[in-house]
C-alpha cells in the first residue's frame, strides 16, 4: 500500500515512486502539511509541528497559548480563523458570515483512483496503479463537509488532489472560493516558472524568483487562454534541465483558473491552484455537493526534464483516452492557410489529389464549408453544408477524397453562434449575455450558453448529425473568442456567477457525448491555435493545434514551452508556406519540417502551387516522418538547447524500446567565423553503441552524452537538421 496511516502520530504518508507527501492531523483536528519531496522512510515528522514564533502578532487558535494556524503549514486552509494568509476555501452562510473552520472527521484509504463527477481527471487502468486517500473535514457550525481527495501513482512521482464540498445543513450556503490544492513550503528559496504569451506566441517559458507577498497567474477569460497556461512550477535556484528539484502544479480544467504563490511573513511559500475565485461563487443547496477540478502535482529531483517526463507519461497515457492514445497519428494536410475561405469542392479535391501523391494520409477541410460562410462574419451554428461551395455535399466530397487514399477530416466551432445565422434567428437568447447590455462580438461571433442543457443538447445533435452523414475520420474542434458580459438567462440572480464554470461543465458534457458516440474519430482541439491547450481538453481530445503561428522559428519557443507539461503526441505542428502568414519570414522547407516533426506532423499550404523540387522534398519528409513518428509520438523527449537562451536550439527523442534516437537542431541566425557547436545528448545508455545512420559511423553513448555530437556548419539563417541513430549490439 502506497499510503500509510500512522495511528499514534495521526500521520498520513503518501508514497509515490520516489517521493513522499506527509500530512498530519493535529489534536485540534486541523490538518497540517509536513513534507513533500524526495522519498523518506519515516512517517513521523512531529518535530516539524512548531509553535508560534517569539514576539509574533498571531492570534491563538482555540485560544491555546503559543499555538496559531498561521505558524503552521496547512493542507487546506479556510478563511476566517487564525491563519490570515491566502485561504483555499471560503463559504458564506445564510447569516452572511464568511468564516469556516474545517477539522478532521474521518478518512478512507483504498486502492485505485475514483472518477470526478462531470470533470476530466487522470485515471488508472487497474487499481494497482494508484492508491487514494480521502480525508473528510467538517465545519460543525455550518454543518458542511469537505472531502479532500489524494491519489498517488505508484510508478510516477505524481500526487493528484481535489476537494469536494457537501452541504449537510438544512440551509443554503454559498461557496466563495474552492481551490483544488494548497501546498505550504517551509521556505521560499524558489524560482517560479510559468508559461505565458498571447495569440500566436503561446506558452513562452518565464522564470522569476519568488518575492515577499503574492505572485499569481490567472485567467478571467472563460477559457484557460492564450495568456497563461494553468500550470506553474516551483524550482530551486540551481535547478536546470538535468538536475535539481522541481515541483509542478497543473490543473485539469479549461476555464478561469488561479495559480497563486504567497510568500508569507516567515518566508514560507504557499502554492495554490484551482478555479479562479474572481467573479465565481456557487450556491450549494441543502444536500448538494460541489466537486472542484483535479490538480496534478509532480515532484522531480532530476531537474525540469524529470518533471516534464512525468507529465508526459501521465498526460499521454493516463489522461488522454481512446483509440488514438496509443495509435500513431496520421500525417495531415489542412486547407486553412492554403485557401482560407476561398475554395470549392474542385479546388479541395485538387489539393487532396496532390497531397495523396506526396504520401499524406488525411485531408482536413477547415473553416468555411457550412451555412453561408465566405468569410468570418456569419453562419457559426448553422452546421449544414454550403452547397454553393461543396456542390455534391460532404458525403460525396469525403468519399472522393477517400478514393484518393486519404482520410477525410472536418472543422467545427461548435460552441459559437454568429448573430448572422439561422440559429441566432431562432434562439437569440441562447448566447452568453446580460439583458440590457451590449453583446460584444469578437470575430462577429457570440458564445453559446452551454450552462443550459437544451443548448448543449442541440449542439450535440447538430454536430453528431454531420459526423454521421459522411465518412469523417478526424475533427478539428475550434473555439475563437473569450467571454464578455458573462451571464445566463437560464440562471436566477443568485447563480449568475456560476455561469462561467457551468459553461465548462456543459462543454465537457458535449465533448464527452460527441467523442463517445464517435470513438473512431481522431479529435484535435483548437482555440485560435493554443488558446485552450490544457489538460481538461486533453482528456477528451488527444491532440491540440499548438498555435496559429506556423513560422518555424516562432514555433521553437512555443513548442519548447508547451513541452514543459504536454507530450509531443498532443501537439499539432504543420509545415506552412513562405513567406510565413503570421510573421512574413522565409525559412527553408527543410527547417520547417525539422521543427514540425517535433509533434504530430502535417502540412498547411497549397501543395498544387509548389515547385517539383519542393514536392520532392515533401515526399522525402513524409517518408521520414512515417519512419520516426513512433519515436516522436511515444518516445522520451529531451530539451537540449533552449530557444529562450541562445541561437542554437536542439531537442531529441528516444524510442520506447530505447533503440532509436532522433536529434533535431536549428541554428536561428548565421554567424561569420562561428565557433564549432557540439551538443551533448541525454538519456542514452553510456555503455551502449549508437550508429549515426546518415554516416554509418558508430559512437559510444558516453561519448554522445559527455563529449557531444558535432553539429555541421550550416549556411544562412534559419537552418535546421536532424540526426538519426540506432543502437547497435
Ligand atoms: C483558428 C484556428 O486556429 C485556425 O487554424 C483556423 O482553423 C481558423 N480558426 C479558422 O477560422
Amino acid at each position: 500500500m502506497a499510503i500509510i496511516y500512522e495511528q499514534i502520530s495521526k500521520t498520513f504518508h503518501l508514497k509515490s515512486k520516489d517521493s513522499s507527501y506527509v500530512i498530519k492531523v493535529l489534536d485540534t483536528g486541523h490538518l497540517v502539511h509536513l513534507y513533500w519531496g524526495k522519498s523518506i522512510n519515516s512517517s513521523n515528522l512531529d518535530y516539524l509541528v512548531r509553535l508560534k514564533n517569539w514576539g509574533s502578532f498571531l492570534a491563538n487558535t482555540d485560544n491555546i497559548d503559543e499555538f496559531s494556524l498561521e505558524a503552521l503549514h496547512q493542507e487546506y486552509p479556510s478563511y476566517g480563523n487564525t491563519d490570515l494568509r491566502s485561504p483555499a476555501f471560503q463559504l458564506q452562510l445564510v447569516d452572511g458570515s464568511t468564516i469556516t473552520d474545517l477539522r478532521y472527521d474521518s478518512h478512507k484509504i483504498y486502492k485505485g483512483k475514483p472518477k470526478l463527477e462531470g470533470l476530466p481527471a487522470t485515471y488508472v487502468e487497474n487499481d494497482d496503479e494508484a492508491d487514494t486517500l480521502e480525508i473528510t473535514l467538517i465545519d460543525k457550525v455550518a454543518n458542511v463537509r469537505a472531502v479532500l481527495l489524494y491519489s498517488v501513482f505508484n510508478e510516477l512521482d505524481v500526487v493528484t488532489r481535489s476537494a469536494k464540498i457537501i452541504n449537510d445543513s438544512s440551509e443554503d450556503v454559498k461557496i466563495l472560493r474552492i481551490l483544488s490544492s494548497n501546498v505550504d513550503y517551509r521556505d521560499s528559496e524558489f524560482d517560479l516558472i510559468q508559461l505565458s504569451g498571447a495569440w500566436a506566441r503561446e506558452r513562452h517559458v518565464v522564470r522569476r524568483g519568488l518575492t515577499s507577498g503574492g505572485q499569481s497567474i490567472e485567467s478571467r477569460r472563460g477559457a484557460s487562454g492564450h495568456a497563461e497556461n494553468p500550470f506553474i512550477a516551483l524550482v530551486r535556484k540551481d535547478t536546470v534541465e538535468d538536475k535539481g528539484e522541481a515541483y509542478g502544479f497543473s490543473l485539469v480544467y479549461s476555464g478561469n483558473f488561479l495559480a497563486n504563490v504567497e510568500v508569507d511573513l516567515y518566508s514560507n511559500a504557499r502554492v495554490q491552484l484551482g478555479i479562479n475565485p474572481f467573479d465565481f461563487n456557487w450556491l450549494l443547496k441543502s444536500g448538494e455537493a460541489f466537486q472542484a477540478p483535479e490538480a496534478v502535482l509532480v515532484y522531480s529531483d532530476k531537474g525540469l526534464t524529470g518533471m516534464s517526463s512525468t507529465y508526459h507519461k501521465i498526460y499521454g497515457k493516463r489522461l488522454a483516452r481512446g483509440k488514438y492514445r496509443d495509435a500513431e497519428r496520421p500525417i495531415l494536410i489542412n486547407n486553412w492557410e492554403a485557401t482560407y475561405f476561398d475554395f470549392n469542392d474542385e479546388s479541395i479535391e485538387n489539393i487532396a489529389r496532390e497531397a495523396s501523391d506526396l504520401g499524406i494520409e488525411l485531408f482536413v477541410l477547415d473553416d468555411g464549408w457550412f451555412g453561408k460562410r465566405d468569410d468570418d462574419t456569419s453562419s457559426l451554428g448553422d452546421w449544414f453544408v454550403n452547397r454553393d461551395k461543396i456542390k455534391n455535399g460532404l458525403d460525396t466530397l469525403a468519399k472522393n477524397i477517400n478514393d484518393m487514399g486519404l482520410k477525410f477530416g472536418l472543422w467545427f466551432e461548435p460552441e459559437m453562434v454568429c448573430p448572422e445565422s439561422e440559429l441566432y434567428k431562432e434562439h437569440p437568447d441562447w448566447c452568453i449575455h446580460v439583458n440590457g447590455r451590449t453583446r460584444s462580438e469578437a470575430r462577429k461571433q457570440l458564445i453559446l450558453d452551454l450552462s443550459r442543457q437544451e443548448v448543449c443538447d442541440e449542439v450535440i445533435k447538430r454536430i453528431c448529425d454531420v459526423l454521421a452523414s459522411a465518412p469523417i475520420s478526424y475533427v478539428k474542434w475550434d473555439m475563437n473568442r473569450n467571454m464578455t458580459e458573462i451571464g445566463s438567462l437560464a440562471l436566477p440572480a443568485e447563480r449568475q456567477r456560476e455561469t462561467a464554470h457551468r459553461y465548462i461543465l456543459g462543454l465537457y458534457k458535449i465533448m464527452d457525448a460527441v467523442t463517445s458516440r464517435f470513438p473512431d474519430i481522431l479529435f484535435e482541439s483548437c482555440s485560435g491555435g493554443g488558446g485552450r491547450f490544457d489538460p481538461g481538453i486533453l482528456y477528451y481530445m488527444p491532440q491540440t493545434w499548438t498555435s496559429d503561428d506556423t513560422d518555424a522559428i516562432e514555433r521553437l519557443k512555443i513548442q519548447f514551452g508547451t513541452s514543459m507539461v504536454y507530450p509531443s503526441a498532443s501537439m499539432g505542428c504543420h509545415v506552412s508556406a513562405v513567406p510565413n502568414h503570421q510573421v512574413y519570414r522565409n525559412t527553408p522547407i527543410n527547417t520547417r519540417a525539422v521543427v514540425a516533426m517535433a509533434g504530430n506532423y502535417g502540412y498547411e499550404l497549397d501543395v498544387t502551387k509548389l515547385s517539383s523540387e519542393e514536392k520532392e522534398a515533401i515526399k522525402e519528409q513524409v517518408n521520414l516522418y512515417k519512419e520516426i513518428r513512433h519515436i516522436v509520438q511515444f518516445g522520451e523527449y529531451y530539451r537540449l538547447k533552449s530557444p529562450f537562451e541562445g541561437n542554437d536550439v536542439a531537442w531529441m527523442f528516444i524510442s520506447e524500446d530505447k533503440k532509436e534516437v532522433v536529434v533535431s537542431y536549428v541554428r536561428q541566425y548565421a554567424k561569420p567565423n562561428a565557433p564549432f557547436t557540439s551538443i551533448k545528448l541525454r538519456g542514452l545508455d553510456p555503455n551502449g553503441k549508437y550508429r549515426l545512420i546518415s554516416e554509418d559511423s558508430i559512437f559510444g553513448g558516453d561519448e554522445l552524452m559527455y563529449v557531444g555530437l558535432n553539429m555541421p556548419e550550416l549556411r544562412g539563417d534559419y537552418q535546421g537538421t536532424m540526426f538519426r541513430f540506432e543502437k547497435v549490439d
